[in-house]
């Protein structure tokens, strides 16, 4: 198994300095620009013109998608950082933030607790972080959250990359990432993207990109679930089986 560094990537992170320099880095990629281009994809290919109400970004870091959206959606952004979300709240102020390990998260704990309930969650460079070996059970659970979801998923020939500071894990294969939203029974408008070039040098390499869309995703209104199904959780056998 893969040694992970920062078993907590929230401790890494809190890292005097960190925070911000790693927002140097995202702000000068500008990938936000283009995960806002594929969202607005994503929303069309659920039906032309549609648009969620209220949107859940799960890692949403210091806020830079969040500035792009549209101020009619309601959004919540949730991050286990501290200091990435005050500066996304800076760069939002009106907009809601909330420090979330989500790990935990469920629809129950979104409704409790911040009065929520997500029609479209969406997650961008975040769930590279989880270990392999747990990472079935996350993504299942994550998935759940909402009847339509937008994940950015890594998947690269190199294989899983050390920047030196922490582990990504970037090869997740595709039928790994199939079983999971099979057993979690949602729509999900998933976005793969092939990264070719080292991460931690500031010289990651973009080569490629891959946006697969489900092909038969229904209206909005076919997707209203009831709240006791989705509160159901996915079933949690091992996974062992998977890749
Ligand atoms: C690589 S950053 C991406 C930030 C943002 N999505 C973007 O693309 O600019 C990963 C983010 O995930 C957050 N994160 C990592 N593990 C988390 C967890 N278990 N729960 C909530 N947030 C987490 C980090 O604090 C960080 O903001």
């Amino acid at each position: 198994m893969t040694e992970v560094r920062f078993p907590n990537i929230g401790d890494y992170y809190l890292q005097p300095g960190l925070a911000e320099k790693e927002e140097r880095g995202w702000l000068s990629q500008g990938l936000y620009k283009k995960y806002w281009e594929i969202v607005q994809a994503a929303w069309e290919a659920i039906s032309p013109g549609y648009r969620p109400k209220k949107v859940l970004e799960l890692g949403c870091g210091s806020g830079l998608l969040a500035s792009l959206l549209p101020s009619e959606v309601d959004y919540l952004g949730v991050d286990i950082n501290k200091r990435f979300l005050e500066m996304a709240e800076a760069r939002n102020p009106t907009r809601r933030f909330a420090q979330e390990d989500v790990r935990g998260l469920t629809i129950g704990k979104l409704r409790a607790k911040h009065g929520f309930r997500a029609d479209f969650v969406m997650a961008f460079a975040f769930l590279k972080h989880f270990p392999l070996d747990s990472w079935n059970e996350t993504f299942q659970q994550l998935l759940i959250l909402a009847p339509y979801s937008l994940f950015q998923l890594q998947v690269t020939p190199m294989g899983d990359v050390d920047d030196g500071v922490e582990f990504h894990h970037v090869s997740v294969e595709h039928a790994r990432i199939d079983h999971c939203i099979g057993r979690a029974q949602r729509e999900v408008l998933a976005v793969w993207t092939t990264f070719e070039g080292t991460l931690g040098d500031g010289k990651t390499l973009m080569r490629e990109n891959t946006y697969l869309f489900q092909e038969s995703v229904e209206g909005p209104e076919a997707k209203e679930v009831s709240l006791d199904e989705q509160m159901s959780e996915p079933s949690t056998d091992s996974d062992e089986s998977t890749p």
